[in-house]
Order: structure tokens, then C-alpha cells, then sequence
């Protein structure tokens, strides 16, 4: 149960003193009731609305209807993009001079969304943008051990000695302060003086693909995330389109 205005609030009609005044003009009905009320209590069915292990997807069990102006206004607990994150956009929720991979989702109704874990500004691909914190812990967390999967184009020669050094874990510290990463499987899509790759990790230290190529002398050239656990990056999105995440895609995280 939450109140009215933090409902309206949450779903993006305005602030907390907007959506008071919305309520208090006799703009907002409630099961078809205008009410005048900003502290009404409304069901809006949780945990239900959540898709959970034991349930067969999304199931929304609000039992109530709030409309704003006549147009029924649905409450969501948690929303799921997939983002294709373009180059030059950095990870964050916001920034005061910069365009933030959340500026990117146009449709949000709630403003608490955020990325699961960053890419760098130049890095492309899979980015999960949602407000479902839990996940994103599950996701982020390296003793869950949740595959990271990313392809990359490095200069130099990619060798099997280099797959060698990555399945034992390579130094991305340094001599006095060492920092070893977890094993990772590196597959050599092509070897050349441009190599191509796909890396797979099981954390998320900062600038971790950079630093490992580093760590065996080599430089990443560019870099994009494809999988993160189960879900893997929509190919008919273009850079800096996204969708919603289908039930299964949820369910499956
Ligand atoms: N590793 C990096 O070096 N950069 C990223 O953006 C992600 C993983």
C-alpha cells in the first residue's frame, strides 16, 4: 500500500508538490472516485508485481485503478531495460554536463533507475537499466560468479599464452599492491596485428578488460559488452536504442 502522491510521484507525473496539487484540483479518481485526498492509501498488489521464481511471468495483481485526467495511470515497482550502449555516454544515473546511459531511456515512469554495473564511456553494448536493486547486486556481485561476456579488438597479437595467463588470473594491480583476477576464458576470434577476441569474467573491477589486456602488453582498442549472465545483447538494437525486457528475459535473470 502507498500513498497517492508518492504513487503518482514515482510513475513520473510530476514532483511531490505537483502531484498534491493534481490531486487536489479533482484531477485524480481512484477506482472512478475523484478523490481530494493526497495521503489515500492505494494497493497496488506487491510483492506480486515482481516476477518471481515461483510465478509463470509477470503477474500484475494491482487491485486498484488511479487515472489522472481520465487516463488510467498503471503502477510499475520495477522496470527492466535493455540499453545498447552507445560510445561517448557514461554510466550513471546523472551528470550536469554530460548525457547519462538513464538520459537515454526516453519511456521511464520511475526515477530511481540505474545502471547495473558501468562502461566506460567508450565502451558499447549490453547495459541493464533498472530500479531492481537485489538484481542488480545478484548480477554485480563476483562471488555469484555471473558471466560478463564482451568482444574486443586489441592491438597486437593474441596469443595462447595469453588465454594461459587469463584462465590463472593476471596482475591488473601493482608489484606492491597486487590485484588478481578472478579466472577468465579468453577465445581468439582472430590473431593478427588487430586481434579479435571475446572475453569472458566473472567481475567487474574498474576498467578490468582495459587493464587485463594491459597486464600482457597489449591495448584495447575497442570494446563491447554481449552477454551479462542470460541476457544477452539484442542485435536489432542500433547504438543508444533499447526495449523493455521480456517477461523470460526477467524471469531468466
Ligand atoms: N572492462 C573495461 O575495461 N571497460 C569496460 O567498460 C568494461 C569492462
Amino acid at each position: 500500500m502507498i500513498r497517492l502522491d508518492k504513487y503518482l510521484a514515482d510513475m513520473g507525473c510530476g514532483t511531490r508538490q505537483e502531484v498534491k496539487k493534481l490531486i487536489r484540483q479533482g484531477r485524480v479518481a481512484v477506482d472512478g472516485e475523484i478523490t481530494k485526498k493526497p495521503d489515500v492509501k492505494i494497493d497496488v498488489g506487491e510483492p506480486e508485481t515482481r516476477p518471481s521464481v515461483q510465478s509463470d511471468g509477470w503477474e500484475p495483481m494491482q487491485r486498484q485503478t488511479v487515472c489522472v485526467d481520465g487516463k488510467e495511470v498503471g503502477y510499475e515497482s520495477y522496470e527492466y531495460y535493455m540499453l545498447y550502449k552507445p560510445g561517448g555516454v557514461i554510466s550513471a544515473t546523472e551528470d550536469k554536463h554530460a548525457e547519462t546511459v538513464v538520459d537515454l531511456i526516453k519511456d521511464k515512469k520511475r526515477k530511481d533507475l540505474f545502471p547495473v554495473g558501468r562502461l566506460d564511456k567508450d565502451t558499447e553494448g549490453l547495459l541493464l537499466i533498472t530500479n531492481d536493486g537485489a538484481l542488480a547486486h545478484r548480477l554485480l556481485s563476483p562471488k555469484k560468479h555471473v558471466d560478463k561476456c564482451y568482444y574486443a579488438k586489441v592491438s597486437g597479437k593474441v596469443t595462447v599464452e595469453d588465454m594461459r595467463a587469463f584462465l590463472q588470473g593476471v596482475n591488473i594491480g601493482s608489484e606492491e599492491n597486487p590485484e588478481v583476477t578472478m579466472s577468465a576464458a579468453l577465445e581468439i576470434i582472430k590473431s593478427g596485428n588487430i586481434s579479435e577476441i571475446r572475453l569472458t569474467i566473472q567481475e567487474g573491477k574498474f576498467h578490468q578488460v582495459k587493464r587485463m589486456f594491459h597486464a600482457v602488453g597489449k591495448e584495447v582498442l575497442y570494446l563491447k559488452r554481449e552477454r551479462m549472465g542470460t541476457l544477452v545483447l539484442d542485435e536489432t538494437l542500433k547504438p543508444g536504442e533499447y526495449r523493455c525486457l521480456t517477461d523470460e528475459e526477467i524471469k531468466n535473470l
